[in-house]
C-alpha cells in the first residue's frame, strides 16, 4: 500500500515539474498524454490500485482520482497561460516591427511614349493658341471620306485599307481628318485644333507598318489664311519636337483629296548633314502631309469657302517617335515589353 500512495505522491511531483517546464502547446501536450492519455501514468497507477484489496482501493482511490482532477485543472490552466504568452509575444512583435529592416521592391511606372509626345505637342500647340480636339474612332463613311471630298468611287479610298464594320457605311476611322469635319460642323469660327488620336487600316504589319497606329491632325479655318501660315506653322512645331532651333523644312507637292494645293513637308534630318541611316543617306525625313483645305471640304460644312480659307496638316506620331528616339520596329510600341517601355 505505502508503495502505490509513495508511487501517487511523486506522480503529482513529476506532473508538477513537467508542466512547469513545457514551454510551447506542442510540449504541453506531450505532458497531458504522458499523465492522462490512454497509456498514461494514471491509468498506470490505476491498473495497480486493481490489484489491490478493498480496503486499499477505498483509500487510495479517492487519492488517485483527486489527482487526475488536479492534472486535468493545471493541464487547462497551463494551457490557457501558454495562449496568452504567444498572444503577447506576438503583439510585442508587432509592436517593434521594424520598418526599416522592410525594403519595398521599387518600381516607378511611367507614361507610354505617346502619352508623352501627345503632351509635347499639345503644350506647342496650346502656346500657339490651337485647342485641343478628339473624335470618334467609329466614324461613318461621310466623316472618313465624302466629307473630305473622297467621293465613293475615288481611287483614295483605295489607299486607305479600311476595317469596315458588319453595320452599313460604319469603319474605324483611318486617319484623324476626320475631326476636322466634326469640328468645322460644331465649332465657331475662327477654328485652330490639334486632334491626336487612334486610327486604323486593314494592313499586313511589318516593322513600319501597324494596323493600329497614331496621328494628329492640325486645322486652322480663318479669314486669308495661306501656305506661308501652314509652312511657319510647319517650321516651328518641327524645330519643337526634334529639339533644334534651325531644322529646315522643305516642301514637295502632294496629292491628297482634301486639300488643294496638296503638299508633303520633309524636315532636315536632325541626326546628320551628309546622309545617315536614319534619313536613308538623303539628308530629309518625310514627316507631314499638308495643304490648303480644299473648297469642296469646307462647303461639305456649310463654311463659305469665299470668306475663308484654311490649312490642314496630319502626320504618324509613330513615325515621330522613331525618328526622335531611333526605334527600328513599329510594332515595338504596343508590344507591352517593359524593357523598351521603360527607355521613355
Ligand atoms: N489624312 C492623311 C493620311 O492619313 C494625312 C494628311 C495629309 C492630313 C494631308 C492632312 C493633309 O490634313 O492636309 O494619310
Amino acid at each position: 500500500m505505502k508503495n502505490l500512495q509513495d508511487l501517487i505522491k511523486i506522480t503529482k511531483q513529476e506532473l508538477i515539474a513537467a508542466l512547469q517546464a513545457a514551454r510551447t502547446e506542442k510540449e504541453l501536450e506531450d505532458v497531458r498524454i504522458a499523465y492522462l492519455g490512454r497509456t498514461g501514468k494514471l491509468l498506470e497507477l490505476m491498473k495497480q490500485l486493481k490489484a489491490l484489496p478493498i480496503e486499499q482501493k477505498r483509500t487510495l482511490g479517492p487519492l488517485i482520482n483527486e489527482l487526475k482532477t488536479f492534472a486535468q485543472e493545471q493541464y487547462e490552466a497551463k494551457k490557457i497561460q501558454l495562449q496568452q504568452q504567444q498572444a503577447e509575444q506576438k503583439a510585442r512583435e508587432q509592436q517593434y516591427f521594424d520598418v526599416t529592416a522592410y525594403r519595398p521592391q521599387k518600381i516607378l511606372g511611367c507614361t507610354h511614349i505617346f502619352t508623352q509626345l501627345i503632351e509635347q505637342l499639345e503644350t506647342i500647340f496650346i502656346s500657339m493658341g490651337y485647342d485641343i480636339a478628339d473624335g470618334p474612332e467609329v466614324e461613318t463613311d461621310y466623316y472618313n471620306f465624302e466629307a473630305l471630298n473622297i467621293p465613293a468611287d475615288h481611287p483614295a479610298r483605295d489607299l486607305h485599307d479600311t476595317f469596315w464594320l458588319d453595320v452599313p457605311n460604319m469603319l474605324l476611322r483611318t486617319h484623324t481628318s476626320s475631326v476636322q469635319v466634326h469640328a468645322m460642323e460644331t465649332q465657331k469660327l475662327p477654328i485652330a485644333l490639334l486632334a491626336p488620336g487612334r486610327c486604323y487600316r486593314n494592313e499586313a504589319t511589318d516593322a513600319s507598318h501597324d494596323f493600329m497606329f497614331m496621328q494628329a491632325e492640325g486645322l486652322l479655318i480663318d479669314h486669308d489664311v495661306s501656305m506661308a501660315h501652314l509652312l511657319a506653322t510647319a517650321k516651328t512645331f518641327l524645330q519643337e519636337i526634334f529639339e533644334k532651333k534651325d531644322l529646315a523644312i522643305r516642301v514637295r507637292p502632294g496629292y491628297f483629296p482634301f486639300v488643294e494645293p496638296g503638299v508633303e513637308i520633309d524636315a532636315a534630318c536632325p541626326f546628320c548633314t551628309s546622309g545617315c541611316s536614319t534619313c536613308k543617306k538623303t539628308g530629309w525625313i518625310e514627316l507631314l502631309g499638308a495643304g490648303l483645305v480644299h473648297p469642296n471640304v469646307l462647303q461639305a460644312s456649310g463654311i463659305d469657302s469665299e470668306q475663308y480659307s484654311g490649312f490642314a496638316f496630319g502626320f504618324g506620331l509613330e513615325r515621330i517617335a522613331m525618328i526622335k528616339y531611333g526605334i527600328n520596329d513599329i510594332r515595338l510600341f504596343r508590344s507591352n515589353n517593359i524593357e523598351f517601355l521603360e527607355q521613355f
